[in-house]
Protein backbone atom coordinates (compact mmCIF):
# COMPACT_ATOMS: atom_id res chain seq x y z
CA UNK A 1 0.00 0.00 0.00
CA UNK A 2 1.37 3.59 -1.02
CA UNK A 3 2.14 5.79 1.96
CA UNK A 4 0.76 9.09 1.44
CA UNK A 5 3.39 11.67 1.72
CA UNK A 6 4.53 15.50 2.48
CA UNK A 7 2.69 17.29 4.67
CA UNK A 8 -0.13 14.65 6.03
CA UNK A 9 2.23 12.01 6.63
CA UNK A 10 4.89 13.99 8.71
CA UNK A 11 1.46 15.25 10.69
CA UNK A 12 0.61 11.46 10.57
CA UNK A 13 3.86 10.64 12.30
CA UNK A 14 3.36 13.32 15.10
CA UNK A 15 0.09 11.56 16.08
CA UNK A 16 1.37 8.39 15.69
CA UNK A 17 -0.69 7.43 12.99
CA UNK A 18 1.85 6.22 10.79
CA UNK A 19 0.42 2.32 11.34
CA UNK A 20 -2.93 3.43 10.59
CA UNK A 21 -3.78 2.46 6.67
CA UNK A 22 -3.69 5.53 4.51
CA UNK A 23 -7.10 6.63 4.09
CA UNK A 24 -7.76 6.31 8.14
CA UNK A 25 -4.44 8.78 8.44
CA UNK A 26 -5.91 10.85 6.11
CA UNK A 27 -9.28 11.30 7.40
CA UNK A 28 -7.95 11.29 11.19
CA UNK A 29 -5.14 14.21 10.49
CA UNK A 30 -7.66 15.78 8.26
CA UNK A 31 -10.33 16.66 10.81
CA UNK A 32 -8.42 17.12 13.61
CA UNK A 33 -6.11 19.64 12.00
CA UNK A 34 -9.56 21.65 11.04
CA UNK A 35 -10.80 21.28 14.47
CA UNK A 36 -7.65 22.75 16.36
CA UNK A 37 -7.63 25.32 12.87
CA UNK A 38 -11.12 26.13 13.61
CA UNK A 39 -10.53 26.61 17.46
CA UNK A 40 -7.70 28.70 16.65
CA UNK A 41 -9.57 31.19 14.46
CA UNK A 42 -13.00 31.47 16.29
CA UNK A 43 -10.49 32.05 19.66
CA UNK A 44 -9.40 35.28 17.90
CA UNK A 45 -12.52 36.36 16.80
CA UNK A 46 -14.17 36.60 19.75
CA UNK A 47 -14.52 39.22 22.58
CA UNK A 48 -13.77 37.88 25.88
CA UNK A 49 -16.43 38.63 29.06
CA UNK A 50 -15.63 37.09 32.09
CA UNK A 51 -19.13 35.54 33.15
CA UNK A 52 -18.32 31.79 33.45
CA UNK A 53 -21.55 30.38 35.07
CA UNK A 54 -23.25 29.62 31.74
CA UNK A 55 -19.99 28.39 29.77
CA UNK A 56 -19.96 26.11 32.71
CA UNK A 57 -23.91 25.25 33.33
CA UNK A 58 -23.74 24.32 29.70
CA UNK A 59 -20.37 22.06 29.38
CA UNK A 60 -21.76 19.91 32.67
CA UNK A 61 -25.02 19.54 30.92
CA UNK A 62 -22.97 18.36 27.66
CA UNK A 63 -21.11 16.25 30.12
CA UNK A 64 -24.13 14.19 31.45
CA UNK A 65 -25.59 13.70 27.98
CA UNK A 66 -22.59 12.65 26.83
CA UNK A 67 -21.78 10.15 30.29
CA UNK A 68 -24.91 8.30 28.33
CA UNK A 69 -24.03 7.17 24.99
CA UNK A 70 -26.27 4.15 23.17
CA UNK A 71 -23.75 1.83 21.16
CA UNK A 72 -25.70 1.41 17.81
CA UNK A 73 -24.56 -1.15 14.95
CA UNK A 74 -22.48 -0.16 12.35
CA UNK A 75 -19.89 0.76 14.84
CA UNK A 76 -21.77 4.34 15.66
CA UNK A 77 -22.75 5.81 19.20
CA UNK A 78 -25.25 8.03 19.40
CA UNK A 79 -24.55 10.75 21.83
CA UNK A 80 -27.54 13.32 23.60
CA UNK A 81 -24.93 16.18 23.11
CA UNK A 82 -26.92 17.67 20.10
CA UNK A 83 -29.15 19.27 22.37
CA UNK A 84 -27.00 20.87 24.97
CA UNK A 85 -24.94 22.18 22.17
CA UNK A 86 -27.38 23.43 19.94
CA UNK A 87 -28.53 24.97 23.18
CA UNK A 88 -24.87 26.78 23.78
CA UNK A 89 -24.97 28.31 19.94
CA UNK A 90 -28.50 30.00 20.81
CA UNK A 91 -27.67 31.14 24.66
CA UNK A 92 -27.23 34.75 24.10
CA UNK A 93 -25.37 35.29 27.34
CA UNK A 94 -22.27 33.31 26.22
CA UNK A 95 -19.11 34.91 24.85
CA UNK A 96 -19.55 32.79 21.43
CA UNK A 97 -18.50 31.93 19.25
CA UNK A 98 -15.27 30.25 21.12
CA UNK A 99 -17.52 29.43 24.37
CA UNK A 100 -19.26 27.19 22.46
CA UNK A 101 -16.36 25.80 20.79
CA UNK A 102 -14.88 25.15 24.37
CA UNK A 103 -17.96 23.79 25.67
CA UNK A 104 -17.85 20.73 22.75
CA UNK A 105 -13.87 20.46 23.33
CA UNK A 106 -14.62 20.34 27.37
CA UNK A 107 -18.17 19.06 27.82
CA UNK A 108 -17.82 16.08 25.35
CA UNK A 109 -14.78 14.28 27.04
CA UNK A 110 -15.77 10.82 28.12
CA UNK A 111 -15.47 7.86 30.29
CA UNK A 112 -13.52 5.81 27.30
CA UNK A 113 -11.18 8.85 26.49
CA UNK A 114 -10.13 9.18 30.09
CA UNK A 115 -10.04 5.42 30.55
CA UNK A 116 -7.42 5.43 27.40
CA UNK A 117 -10.18 3.23 25.80
CA UNK A 118 -9.94 4.25 22.48
CA UNK A 119 -6.14 5.80 20.64
CA UNK A 120 -5.97 9.43 21.75
CA UNK A 121 -6.66 10.47 18.03
CA UNK A 122 -9.81 8.89 18.50
CA UNK A 123 -10.52 10.94 21.35
CA UNK A 124 -8.78 14.30 19.14
CA UNK A 125 -11.06 13.58 16.05
CA UNK A 126 -13.98 13.33 17.93
CA UNK A 127 -13.47 16.50 19.96
CA UNK A 128 -12.54 17.87 16.61
CA UNK A 129 -15.88 17.34 15.12
CA UNK A 130 -17.75 18.67 17.65
CA UNK A 131 -15.64 21.87 17.45
CA UNK A 132 -16.33 21.90 14.06
CA UNK A 133 -20.20 21.13 14.42
CA UNK A 134 -20.64 23.29 16.82
CA UNK A 135 -18.69 25.89 14.95
CA UNK A 136 -21.04 25.55 12.18
CA UNK A 137 -23.57 25.80 13.93
CA UNK A 138 -22.54 29.22 15.37
CA UNK A 139 -21.65 30.43 12.08
CA UNK A 140 -25.03 29.70 10.43
CA UNK A 141 -26.50 31.44 13.59
CA UNK A 142 -24.75 34.48 12.89
CA UNK A 143 -25.21 34.81 9.41
CA UNK A 144 -28.87 34.68 9.83
CA UNK A 145 -29.12 35.95 13.24
CA UNK A 146 -29.45 39.53 10.83
CA UNK A 147 -32.20 38.03 8.49
CA UNK A 148 -34.73 37.26 11.59
CA UNK A 149 -36.83 39.61 13.17
CA UNK A 150 -38.08 39.17 16.99
CA UNK A 151 -41.51 37.74 16.97
CA UNK A 152 -41.17 36.52 13.24
CA UNK A 153 -42.35 32.34 13.73
CA UNK A 154 -41.56 31.72 10.20
CA UNK A 155 -38.01 33.72 10.20
CA UNK A 156 -37.49 31.84 13.70
CA UNK A 157 -38.25 27.99 12.80
CA UNK A 158 -35.86 28.77 9.46
CA UNK A 159 -33.27 29.51 11.44
CA UNK A 160 -33.51 27.10 13.83
CA UNK A 161 -33.63 24.22 10.90
CA UNK A 162 -30.43 25.94 9.33
CA UNK A 163 -28.36 25.86 12.59
CA UNK A 164 -29.66 22.87 13.78
CA UNK A 165 -29.35 21.41 9.94
CA UNK A 166 -24.98 23.18 9.69
CA UNK A 167 -24.36 20.96 13.18
CA UNK A 168 -26.50 17.52 12.63
CA UNK A 169 -24.79 17.06 9.32
CA UNK A 170 -21.18 18.68 9.93
CA UNK A 171 -21.91 15.87 13.30
CA UNK A 172 -23.14 13.32 11.41
CA UNK A 173 -21.42 13.05 8.67
CA UNK A 174 -17.97 13.00 10.30
CA UNK A 175 -19.28 10.28 12.34
CA UNK A 176 -19.81 8.25 9.59
CA UNK A 177 -17.40 8.96 7.44
CA UNK A 178 -15.02 7.38 10.24
CA UNK A 179 -16.97 4.65 10.78
CA UNK A 180 -17.01 3.69 7.02
CA UNK A 181 -13.43 3.82 6.64
CA UNK A 182 -13.06 2.47 10.08
CA UNK A 183 -14.86 -0.73 9.36
CA UNK A 184 -14.54 -0.33 5.34
CA UNK A 185 -18.39 0.29 4.97
CA UNK A 186 -19.96 1.71 2.77
CA UNK A 187 -21.26 5.25 4.28
CA UNK A 188 -24.73 4.11 3.22
CA UNK A 189 -24.31 0.85 4.61
CA UNK A 190 -23.30 2.66 8.44
CA UNK A 191 -26.70 4.95 7.52
CA UNK A 192 -29.07 2.38 7.04
CA UNK A 193 -27.78 0.26 9.84
CA UNK A 194 -27.27 3.13 12.40
CA UNK A 195 -29.00 6.35 12.05
CA UNK A 196 -31.96 5.64 9.70
CA UNK A 197 -34.05 4.30 12.02
CA UNK A 198 -33.58 6.94 14.92
CA UNK A 199 -33.14 9.60 12.24
CA UNK A 200 -36.46 11.71 13.75
CA UNK A 201 -35.03 11.34 17.49
CA UNK A 202 -31.30 12.47 16.50
CA UNK A 203 -33.05 15.36 14.54
CA UNK A 204 -35.81 16.20 17.59
CA UNK A 205 -32.87 17.19 19.36
CA UNK A 206 -32.27 20.37 17.54
CA UNK A 207 -35.44 22.09 18.69
CA UNK A 208 -35.32 20.77 22.02
CA UNK A 209 -31.51 22.56 22.00
CA UNK A 210 -33.73 26.02 21.03
CA UNK A 211 -35.65 25.40 23.65
CA UNK A 212 -33.69 24.96 26.57
CA UNK A 213 -31.58 28.33 25.14
CA UNK A 214 -34.93 30.26 25.08
CA UNK A 215 -35.69 28.77 28.83
CA UNK A 216 -32.11 29.47 30.29
CA UNK A 217 -32.56 32.66 28.94
CA UNK A 218 -35.50 33.66 30.23
CA UNK A 219 -36.30 31.87 33.44
CA UNK A 220 -32.95 30.76 34.38
CA UNK A 221 -30.55 28.05 33.22
CA UNK A 222 -31.63 25.77 36.44
CA UNK A 223 -34.31 25.75 33.88
CA UNK A 224 -33.59 24.16 31.19
CA UNK A 225 -32.04 20.79 33.52
CA UNK A 226 -36.16 20.27 32.91
CA UNK A 227 -35.59 19.17 29.78
CA UNK A 228 -33.33 16.09 30.72
CA UNK A 229 -36.20 14.12 31.12
CA UNK A 230 -37.09 14.30 27.04
CA UNK A 231 -33.46 13.36 26.52
CA UNK A 232 -33.25 10.61 28.39
CA UNK A 233 -36.69 9.42 27.06
CA UNK A 234 -34.68 10.06 23.81
CA UNK A 235 -32.26 7.72 24.98
CA UNK A 236 -34.46 4.92 26.26
CA UNK A 237 -36.06 4.70 22.12
CA UNK A 238 -32.50 4.52 21.16
CA UNK A 239 -31.17 1.82 23.13
CA UNK A 240 -34.90 0.03 22.41
CA UNK A 241 -33.98 0.32 19.01
CA UNK A 242 -30.60 -1.28 18.96
CA UNK A 243 -31.80 -3.96 21.60
CA UNK A 244 -34.63 -4.88 19.13
CA UNK A 245 -32.65 -4.95 16.49
CA UNK A 246 -30.21 -7.82 17.60
CA UNK A 247 -33.04 -9.49 19.00
CA UNK A 248 -33.75 -9.90 15.82
CA UNK A 249 -31.20 -11.26 14.30
CA UNK A 250 -30.41 -13.65 16.89
CA UNK A 251 -34.02 -14.97 16.71
CA UNK A 252 -33.06 -15.48 12.44
CA UNK A 253 -29.75 -16.57 13.05
CA UNK A 254 -30.91 -19.23 15.80
CA UNK A 255 -33.39 -20.22 13.35
CA UNK A 256 -30.35 -20.94 10.81
CA UNK A 257 -28.61 -22.36 13.03
CA UNK A 258 -31.42 -25.03 13.67
CA UNK A 259 -31.01 -25.99 10.38
CA UNK A 260 -27.27 -26.45 9.76
CA UNK A 261 -26.90 -28.37 13.28
CA UNK A 262 -29.53 -30.56 11.56
CA UNK A 263 -27.88 -31.10 8.44
CA UNK A 264 -24.14 -31.67 9.29
CA UNK A 265 -22.40 -31.95 5.62
CA UNK A 266 -23.36 -28.43 4.76
CA UNK A 267 -22.07 -26.29 8.22
CA UNK A 268 -21.87 -22.88 7.66
CA UNK A 269 -23.89 -23.27 4.44
CA UNK A 270 -26.53 -20.47 5.15
CA UNK A 271 -24.05 -18.42 6.66
CA UNK A 272 -21.75 -17.97 4.01
CA UNK A 273 -24.44 -17.69 1.08
CA UNK A 274 -26.26 -14.99 3.16
CA UNK A 275 -22.56 -12.85 3.30
CA UNK A 276 -21.82 -13.79 -0.62
CA UNK A 277 -25.68 -12.56 -1.20
CA UNK A 278 -25.22 -9.52 0.17
CA UNK A 279 -21.65 -8.63 -1.42
CA UNK A 280 -23.51 -9.20 -5.00
CA UNK A 281 -26.56 -7.49 -4.68
CA UNK A 282 -24.10 -4.68 -2.77
CA UNK A 283 -22.50 -4.22 -5.98
CA UNK A 284 -25.51 -4.80 -8.30
CA UNK A 285 -26.02 -1.06 -6.05
CA UNK A 286 -29.36 -2.01 -4.60
CA UNK A 287 -31.16 -0.03 -1.71
CA UNK A 288 -29.70 -0.98 2.18
CA UNK A 289 -32.91 -1.81 3.06
CA UNK A 290 -33.36 -4.65 0.18
CA UNK A 291 -29.90 -5.79 0.93
CA UNK A 292 -30.47 -6.75 4.24
CA UNK A 293 -33.29 -8.58 3.01
CA UNK A 294 -31.52 -10.53 0.52
CA UNK A 295 -29.18 -10.92 3.38
CA UNK A 296 -31.71 -12.40 5.58
CA UNK A 297 -33.19 -14.68 3.13
CA UNK A 298 -29.57 -16.23 2.16
CA UNK A 299 -29.43 -17.01 5.79
CA UNK A 300 -32.63 -18.83 6.17
CA UNK A 301 -33.05 -19.84 2.10
CA UNK A 302 -33.36 -23.67 3.60
CA UNK A 303 -35.22 -23.27 6.30
CA UNK A 304 -37.97 -25.89 5.01
CA UNK A 305 -35.09 -28.20 5.35
CA UNK A 306 -36.81 -28.66 8.72
CA UNK A 307 -39.73 -30.50 6.95
CA UNK A 308 -37.61 -32.36 5.15
CA UNK A 309 -37.23 -36.56 6.68
CA UNK A 310 -33.86 -37.27 7.94
CA UNK A 311 -33.11 -40.17 6.20
CA UNK A 312 -33.17 -38.11 3.05
CA UNK A 313 -31.93 -34.99 4.43
CA UNK A 314 -28.95 -37.05 6.12
CA UNK A 315 -28.42 -39.40 3.43
CA UNK A 316 -24.48 -39.73 2.64
CA UNK A 317 -25.07 -40.92 -1.04
CA UNK A 318 -26.81 -39.22 -4.34
CA UNK A 319 -31.10 -39.43 -3.95
CA UNK A 320 -33.47 -41.28 -5.70
CA UNK A 321 -35.76 -40.08 -7.89
CA UNK A 322 -38.71 -40.01 -5.39
CA UNK A 323 -36.09 -39.35 -2.62
CA UNK A 324 -35.60 -36.01 -4.59
CA UNK A 325 -39.11 -35.01 -5.23
CA UNK A 326 -39.44 -34.87 -1.44
CA UNK A 327 -36.47 -32.45 -1.15
CA UNK A 328 -37.60 -30.66 -3.80
CA UNK A 329 -40.57 -29.63 -1.57
CA UNK A 330 -38.29 -27.27 1.07
CA UNK A 331 -38.65 -23.96 -0.65
CA UNK A 332 -42.61 -24.18 -0.14
CA UNK A 333 -42.09 -25.79 3.44
CA UNK A 334 -39.72 -22.59 4.25
CA UNK A 335 -42.13 -20.04 2.70
CA UNK A 336 -45.02 -21.59 5.12
CA UNK A 337 -42.36 -21.41 8.06
CA UNK A 338 -41.91 -17.54 7.78
CA UNK A 339 -45.00 -16.63 6.21
CA UNK A 340 -46.64 -15.94 9.77
CA UNK A 341 -44.24 -13.89 10.85
CA UNK A 342 -44.65 -10.45 10.10
CA UNK A 343 -41.30 -9.27 10.19
CA UNK A 344 -39.86 -12.45 7.98
CA UNK A 345 -42.69 -12.14 5.64
CA UNK A 346 -40.90 -9.73 3.28
CA UNK A 347 -38.74 -12.78 2.90
CA UNK A 348 -41.40 -15.46 1.87
CA UNK A 349 -41.23 -15.06 -2.02
CA UNK A 350 -37.27 -15.07 -2.20
CA UNK A 351 -36.95 -18.28 0.16
CA UNK A 352 -40.26 -19.80 -2.06
CA UNK A 353 -38.12 -19.45 -5.23
CA UNK A 354 -34.45 -19.84 -4.70
CA UNK A 355 -34.65 -23.58 -7.19
CA UNK A 356 -36.01 -21.65 -10.00
CA UNK A 357 -33.58 -21.88 -12.74
CA UNK A 358 -33.38 -18.49 -15.09
CA UNK A 359 -34.87 -20.92 -18.55
CA UNK A 360 -37.90 -21.76 -16.66
CA UNK A 361 -37.12 -25.13 -15.58
CA UNK A 362 -36.46 -24.84 -11.84
CA UNK A 363 -39.05 -25.34 -9.00
CA UNK A 364 -41.32 -25.25 -7.56
CA UNK A 365 -43.44 -22.54 -10.46
CA UNK A 366 -40.92 -22.67 -13.31
CA UNK A 367 -40.60 -19.07 -12.83
CA UNK A 368 -38.69 -17.38 -16.06
CA UNK A 369 -36.35 -14.77 -16.23
CA UNK A 370 -37.61 -11.35 -14.25
CA UNK A 371 -40.10 -13.36 -13.34
CA UNK A 372 -38.18 -14.51 -9.91
CA UNK A 373 -37.45 -12.20 -7.87
CA UNK A 374 -34.45 -10.32 -7.81
CA UNK A 375 -33.42 -11.56 -4.64
CA UNK A 376 -33.98 -15.09 -4.77
CA UNK A 377 -32.02 -14.82 -8.53
CA UNK A 378 -29.17 -13.63 -6.48
CA UNK A 379 -29.83 -16.15 -3.76
CA UNK A 380 -29.49 -18.62 -6.50
CA UNK A 381 -25.93 -17.42 -7.97
CA UNK A 382 -24.82 -17.37 -4.15
CA UNK A 383 -26.09 -20.60 -3.36
CA UNK A 384 -23.83 -21.80 -6.42
CA UNK A 385 -20.85 -20.58 -5.91
CA UNK A 386 -21.01 -21.55 -2.16
CA UNK A 387 -21.66 -24.93 -2.79
CA UNK A 388 -19.04 -25.07 -5.49
CA UNK A 389 -15.87 -23.65 -3.32
CA UNK A 390 -16.92 -25.31 0.03
CA UNK A 391 -15.95 -29.23 0.51
CA UNK A 392 -18.80 -31.77 0.82
CA UNK A 393 -18.64 -34.98 2.39
CA UNK A 394 -19.10 -36.48 -1.06
CA UNK A 395 -17.00 -34.15 -3.15
CA UNK A 396 -14.11 -31.36 -3.04
CA UNK A 397 -14.38 -28.00 -3.12
CA UNK A 398 -13.56 -26.90 -6.96
CA UNK A 399 -12.13 -23.21 -6.26
CA UNK A 400 -13.10 -20.15 -7.23
CA UNK A 401 -11.93 -20.03 -10.86
CA UNK A 402 -13.68 -23.31 -11.83
CA UNK A 403 -16.75 -22.09 -9.72
CA UNK A 404 -16.84 -18.74 -12.24
CA UNK A 405 -16.24 -20.79 -15.51
CA UNK A 406 -19.52 -22.91 -14.03
CA UNK A 407 -21.34 -19.73 -13.14
CA UNK A 408 -20.67 -18.07 -16.97
CA UNK A 409 -21.61 -21.44 -18.72
CA UNK A 410 -24.92 -22.12 -17.04
CA UNK A 411 -25.66 -17.96 -17.41
CA UNK A 412 -29.42 -17.58 -19.14
CA UNK A 413 -29.90 -21.50 -18.25
CA UNK A 414 -29.77 -21.65 -14.79
CA UNK A 415 -28.54 -18.30 -13.47
CA UNK A 416 -29.42 -14.42 -14.11
CA UNK A 417 -26.35 -13.14 -16.71
CA UNK A 418 -26.10 -9.56 -14.57
CA UNK A 419 -25.89 -11.29 -11.52
CA UNK A 420 -23.02 -13.22 -12.81
CA UNK A 421 -21.50 -10.38 -13.68
CA UNK A 422 -21.98 -8.61 -10.69
CA UNK A 423 -20.41 -11.52 -9.06
CA UNK A 424 -17.55 -11.69 -11.94
CA UNK A 425 -17.09 -8.02 -11.03
CA UNK A 426 -16.40 -8.16 -7.55
CA UNK A 427 -14.18 -10.82 -7.66
CA UNK A 428 -11.91 -9.76 -10.24
CA UNK A 429 -11.99 -6.65 -8.07
CA UNK A 430 -11.33 -8.26 -4.55
CA UNK A 431 -11.08 -11.83 -5.13
CA UNK A 432 -12.67 -14.13 -2.49
CA UNK A 433 -11.94 -11.56 0.57
CA UNK A 434 -15.09 -9.79 -0.81
CA UNK A 435 -17.60 -11.92 1.22
CA UNK A 436 -15.90 -11.52 4.46
CA UNK A 437 -17.86 -8.85 5.81
CA UNK A 438 -21.21 -8.85 7.09
CA UNK A 439 -22.42 -7.34 10.61
CA UNK A 440 -24.38 -10.63 11.41
CA UNK A 441 -23.16 -11.94 14.83
CA UNK A 442 -20.73 -14.92 14.17
CA UNK A 443 -22.26 -18.26 14.42
CA UNK A 444 -20.71 -21.03 16.40
CA UNK A 445 -21.44 -23.98 14.25
CA UNK A 446 -21.85 -27.01 15.69
CA UNK A 447 -23.67 -30.22 13.99
CA UNK A 448 -26.50 -31.94 16.04
CA UNK A 449 -24.58 -34.82 16.53
CA UNK A 450 -21.69 -33.08 18.10
CA UNK A 451 -23.55 -31.30 20.27
CA UNK A 452 -25.43 -34.72 21.25
CA UNK A 453 -21.94 -36.03 22.05
CA UNK A 454 -20.79 -32.77 24.30
CA UNK A 455 -23.78 -32.60 26.11
CA UNK A 456 -23.34 -37.05 26.59
CA UNK A 457 -20.05 -36.21 28.29
CA UNK A 458 -21.15 -32.81 30.65
CA UNK A 459 -22.99 -33.95 34.02
CA UNK A 460 -26.39 -33.78 33.78
CA UNK A 461 -27.30 -31.53 36.82
CA UNK A 462 -23.97 -29.29 35.74
CA UNK A 463 -26.34 -26.23 36.17
CA UNK A 464 -28.70 -26.73 38.87
CA UNK A 465 -26.50 -24.98 41.16
CA UNK A 466 -24.91 -22.06 38.78
CA UNK A 467 -26.68 -19.33 39.84
FE1 LIG B 1 -32.32 -24.96 -1.10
Amino acid sequence: MRAAGGWPLILARVFGLERERPLLRWLLTFVIVMGAAALLAVSLTTRFTFDIGPVFFWTVVTLVAVALPVRLPGGMVAHLTTAPLVAAVFDTTLPNPFAVACIALVGTIELRDLRREIPWYGTLYNKSTYVLAAVAAWASYAGTSPLVRPGDPLGIVAQIAIVGGAFFFVDTLLALTLASVRTQTPVSRVFALSVRNIFVGLVSQVPLGWLMAIIAIEVGHWAALLFMIPLLLARYSFSKYTETRELFFGSVSALSQAIDAKDGFTRGHADRVSRIAAAIAREMGLPEKQIEQIELAGLLHDIGKIGVEDRILMKPSRLEADEQELMRRHPIYGASILEPSAALRPLVPLVLHHHERYDGSGYPEGLKGDEIPLGSRIIIVADAYEAMTSDRIYRKAIGHDRAMDQLTKYKDVQFDPTVVRAIDQLLSRRGPAAFESSDLPAINYETLAELRRRLARAPVSRDAHAG
